[in-house]
């Protein structure tokens, strides 16, 4: 967990270099049988104020580290479904459409 913890503030230390125009680690597209999902740095972070530790690194590292959940995994809080629980965002169990394009 330590080591992890290491290798992820060397990356937000490489990731707030020279590229301060992309804010975090910019889009991600997260490719999956339910039709590709891109999640918004931008919309996050700089939309709805959330800082870096609110996912970084529980629940997320990097893409290559991405282990990829199931939407009943996320439904019961893993995930994008930690905070889209119809509560603090929209729900996971329905606006499919506002994830997958
Ligand atoms: C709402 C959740 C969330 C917030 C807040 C957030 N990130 Fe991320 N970040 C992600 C997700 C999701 C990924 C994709 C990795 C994955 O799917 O496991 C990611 C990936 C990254 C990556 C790696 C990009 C890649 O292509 O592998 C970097 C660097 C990064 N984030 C930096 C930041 C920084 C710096 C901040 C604060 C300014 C931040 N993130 C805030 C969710 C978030
Ligand atoms: C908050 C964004 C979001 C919403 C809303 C959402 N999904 Fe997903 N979904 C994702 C992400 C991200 C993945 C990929 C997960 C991963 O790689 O860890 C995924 C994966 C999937 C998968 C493949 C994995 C599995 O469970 O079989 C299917 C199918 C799917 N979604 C269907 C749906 C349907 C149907 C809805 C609406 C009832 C929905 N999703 C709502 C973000 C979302
Ligand atoms: C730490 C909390 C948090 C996590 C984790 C999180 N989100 Fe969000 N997300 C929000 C909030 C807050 C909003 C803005 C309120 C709303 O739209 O309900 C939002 C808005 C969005 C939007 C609408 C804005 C846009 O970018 O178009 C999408 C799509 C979205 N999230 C996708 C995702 C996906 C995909 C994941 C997982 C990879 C994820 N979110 C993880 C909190 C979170």
């Amino acid at each position: 967990m330590l080591r992890l913890m290491v290798l992820f503030a060397a990356v937000l230390v490489l990731a707030a270099g020279p590229a301060m125009a992309v804010v975090g680690g910019g889009e991600v597209v997260l490719k999956n049988k339910g039709g590709d999902v891109t999640f918004s740095h931008e919309s996050h972070v700089a939309g709805a104020s959330l800082n870096c530790q609110a996912c970084h690194p529980k629940l997320f590292v990097n893409a290559k580290k991405h282990k990829a959940v199931t939407m009943k995994q996320m439904e019961k809080g893993q995930s994008c479904g930690a905070c889209h629980n119809g509560k603090t965002a929209f729900s996971v169990k329905s606006d499919c459409k506002s994830c997958h394009k």
